[in-house]
């Protein structure tokens, strides 16, 4: 019988790939989501793409009721935790909203998966929780919590309580993932990420100028202290990420307690290198001006993936060009994203 696996979140971006990469590696998938940043097509077009449906069930993570019945109906195994809000801008406007959501959907969650008997739970945190890096490349081990917004406080809260979960009881297996910056979409073009009203990141926000919906893009500061004076990031293909969750699955299947990784690449690439790349393989210009900085921003955030690479033996995979490549084929291919 193939293992069944929960995917919280998994109509969104990062699920809706992983939700594929667990069909194709033959697990059986039941996805929960309540479709407030998401489309139900994008599960649609994964069970065209892999040739086999996830059970979808919409409903939200908070209602106790729901979540319970969920792990009495279907013998789950695992699960991956993708559920949340995720818009540093929004959070920091609707600070309640934030907190409310990601933690109480996740105490709900691993309440559920106690009284269920099932304790194997990936967790998607986030480069965020490191605040601003003293030193790149960031290990695991750099200090946490410095965040600068709710979002990212949210994320750090519910590390922290999963620490205190796993503490408490040994039968816990938690992978804590710390994302650096997902990009990129399946290389079909059929799912891709789908951002509502005007995207806040770099990469969406490039591909609806591409596409015309945006006209210009502002450059949040070109006086930071990197190659060209633009912030540096982190871009991980989506694909590599969702190979990643696979990964730690399978890790932390072997081992109790909390595992921290990281998941980038470890490579750096600055604003301007990345609309550069991508008006050379979008053949289309992406006009820009320099603005002022942005509130919160640092001047560059990569990753340490050594701990990834030795403990899990996965290592990303994708370069830059390929990320750039496969946004735009998604973007170029549904203007509209799933509208
Ligand atoms: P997303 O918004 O596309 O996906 C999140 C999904 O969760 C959405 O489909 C949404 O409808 C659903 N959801 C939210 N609250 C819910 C609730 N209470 N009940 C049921 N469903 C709910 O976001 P994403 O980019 O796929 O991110 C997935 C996870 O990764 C999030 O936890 C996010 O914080 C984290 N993360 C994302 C990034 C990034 O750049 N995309 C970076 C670091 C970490
Ligand atoms: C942002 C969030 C971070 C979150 C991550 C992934 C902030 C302060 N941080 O990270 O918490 O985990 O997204 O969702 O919002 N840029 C521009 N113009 C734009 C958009 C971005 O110049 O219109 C620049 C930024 O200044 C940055 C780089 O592009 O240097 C990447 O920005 P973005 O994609 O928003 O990611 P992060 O800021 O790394």
């Amino acid at each position: 019988m193939r293992h069944k696996i929960l995917v919280t979140g998994g109509a969104g971006y990062i699920g809706s790939h992983t939700t594929l990469a667990l069909l194709e590696a033959d697990y059986d998938v039941i996805v929960l989501d309540n479709l407030s940043n998401s489309s139900k097509a994008s599960l649609e077009r994964v069970g065209d793409i892999a040739g086999r449906k996830p059970l979808f069930i919409e409903g939200d993570l908070r209602d106790a009721a729901l979540v319970n019945q969920i792990f009495k109906d279907h013998p789950i195994e695992s699960v991956l935790h993708f559920a949340a809000l995720k818009s540093v801008e929004e959070s920091v406007r609707e600070p309640l909203r934030y907190f409310e959501n990601n933690l109480f959907s996740t105490m709900t969650l691993c309440q559920a998966m106690a009284s269920a008997n099932v304790f194997n739970l990936v967790f998607s945190s986030s480069a965020v929780v490191y605040g601003t890096p003293s030193i790149v490349p960031i290990a695991e081990n750099h200090p946490v919590g410095q965040t600068t917004n709710p979002y990212g406080r949210s994320k750090f809260m519910i590390e922290q309580m999963l620490t205190d979960l796993a503490h408490s009881d040994p039968r816990w297996k938690i992978a804590i993932l710390r994302y650096f910056n997902p990009v990129g979409a399946h290389a079909s073009g059929r799912i891709g990420e789908d951002p509502n009203g005007i995207p806040n990141n770099l990469l969406p926000y490039i591909c609806r100028v591409a596409v015309g919906t945006l006209t210009e893009l502002k450059i949040f500061g070109n006086d930071y202290p990197t190659i060209d004076g633009t912030g540096v990031r982190d871009y991980i293909h989506v694909l590599d990420l969702a190979n990643g969750h696979l990964s730690a699955l399978d890790a932390i299947r072997k081992n109790s307690g909390t595992h921290i990784w990281n998941l980038g690449t470890g490579q750096g690439h600055s604003v301007l290198e990345v609309v550069k790349a991508f008006e050379a393989i979008s053949d289309r210009p992406i006009p820009y001006k320099i603005a002022p900085r942005r509130a919160g921003d640092v001047a560059a955030c990569f990753a340490n993936v050594s701990k990834a690479e030795r403990e899990l033996g996965w290592k990303a995979t994708y370069t830059l060009n390929e990320m750039l490549r496969d946004a735009w084929k998604w973007q170029s291919t549904n203007p509209l994203g799933y509208k």
